[in-house]
């Protein structure tokens, strides 16, 4: 049996991905790599010393999709393709509604005709919206507050009724903080193809010289320097909350979700600073005004994961800031290269309809 990964190709699928095929885990990855290149399945190979199978086709291709679905027998899906900025949301509702929600249904609709009766589904702490308490826990109100949230909570709710509908589905929902960090290797991590939209990468590129200064968006909040608090968790602990998800699906039947985060908050003048810390580069930034939907503060409530998922994070803020520095300085799977690292090539099976 395989298991599917949705976006297998992008930022946390490939991390995930790599997890997987060191618990020698048969992987398929479907990515339309809209956000991603076939750089990082080759990364994800190297990094492994495994094969993994590759199509890219963009979920909504129903008969692309369900030429995977016949082709392998999967045991589970993990589901993290779609679309996740909540700016372009606001600029292209339609696009993300189409990408996200319209992708998942087929792809649900592929899963029960081929009868896979088992999802991770990767959801996002922004369907918390302005958040009533700190921490907070997966019981809180749910009411995002842009259309990239309201995609994810609608996606939550298809799933609960879906397993209200079929008691024989396993489905584990995970509401993910803010993901940084990379691979400890560099070969793998965030590297947006387009403007990025979060803090991390947006720190990288002034360390990189490929931008003058880091816009720090409000320092008039409510918090312990005025700019806006969040809850960052390594890349790493976020996949590995993913395997333990796994493993509850085991012996689990219906829909339980999960937040994923460190459960600690730091500001954005904390993460310049430990940034310029523990990499030894000074950052120049300069306060500009508030980013509108910003929320002052966003800290998880990570109880239920480690009682139910036996699962904790153990990276800290100064290891997501030295892996997500890393992963900028090393080039590509050239540079592994001539660290000896031999990558052998193999021709991918690019999906070309019949
Ligand atoms: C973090 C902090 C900004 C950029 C988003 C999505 C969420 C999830 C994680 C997908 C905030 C400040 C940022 C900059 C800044 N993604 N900031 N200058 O907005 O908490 O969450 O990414 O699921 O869905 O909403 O993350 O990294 O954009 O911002 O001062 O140039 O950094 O104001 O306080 P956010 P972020």
């Amino acid at each position: 049996m395989a298991i599917l990964v949705t976006g297998g190709a992008g930022y946390i699928g490939s991390q995930i991905c790599v997890d997987l095929l060191a618990l020698n885990k048969d992987v398929v990855i479907v990515d339309d790599l809209s956000n991603s290149t076939l750089e990082v399945v080759e990364n994800i190979e190297l990094i492994s010393g495994k094969k993994v199978h590759f199509f890219q086709v963009d979920l909504k291709n129903k008969i692309e999709l369900d030429l995977v679905f016949r082709t392998f027998r999967f045991s589970e899906v993990i589901h993290l393709a779609g679309v996740k900025s909540v700016n372009d949301s606001i600029q292209n509702p339609l696009e993300y509604y189409s990408q996200n929600i319209l992708g998942t249904i087929i792809l649900l609709d592929c899963m029960k005709k081929n009868n896979v009766k088992k999802i991770i589904f990767s959801s996002s702490a922004t369907v918390y919206g302005v958040p009533e308490k700190i921490p907070i826990a997966e019981s809180a109100k749910t009411e995002p507050i842009n259309p990239y949230g309201l995609t994810k909570l609608a996606i939550e709710q298809l799933l609960n009724a879906l397993a209200n509908a079929n008691k024989d589905l396993s489905i584990v929902i995970l509401r993910y903080f803010n993901p940084i960090g990379a691979h400890e290797s560099g070969l793998i991590g965030e590297k947006p193809l387009s403007k990025p939209n979060n803090l991390m990468p947006f720190i990288t590129q002034v360390a990189m010289k490929e931008r003058e200064y880091l816009n720090v968006f409000g320092d008039d909040y409510d918090t312990k320097d005025g700019t806006g608090v969040r809850d960052y968790i390594h890349i790493a602990d976020l996949s590995s909350g993913h395997i333990m998800a796994l493993n509850y699906l085991d012996d689990f039947k219906g829909c339980e979700t999960f937040n994923l985060g460190s459960g600690t908050g730091f500001s954005v003048l904390e993460i310049i600073n430990a940034f310029q810390r523990v990499n030894g580069i000074h950052l120049n930034y300069r306060v500009v005004e508030k980013r509108k939907g910003d929320v002052a503060v966003c800290i998880a409530d990570i109880a239920k994961a480690a009682l139910l998922l036996n699962w904790r994070p153990n990276k800290t803020i100064e290891d997501m800031c030295k892996d997500s520095w890393k992963i900028q300085q090393m080039q590509s799977v050239a540079l592994a290269k001539e660290e000896g690292i031999i990558i052998e090539k193999r021709k991918y099976e690019l999906w070309i309809p019949q």
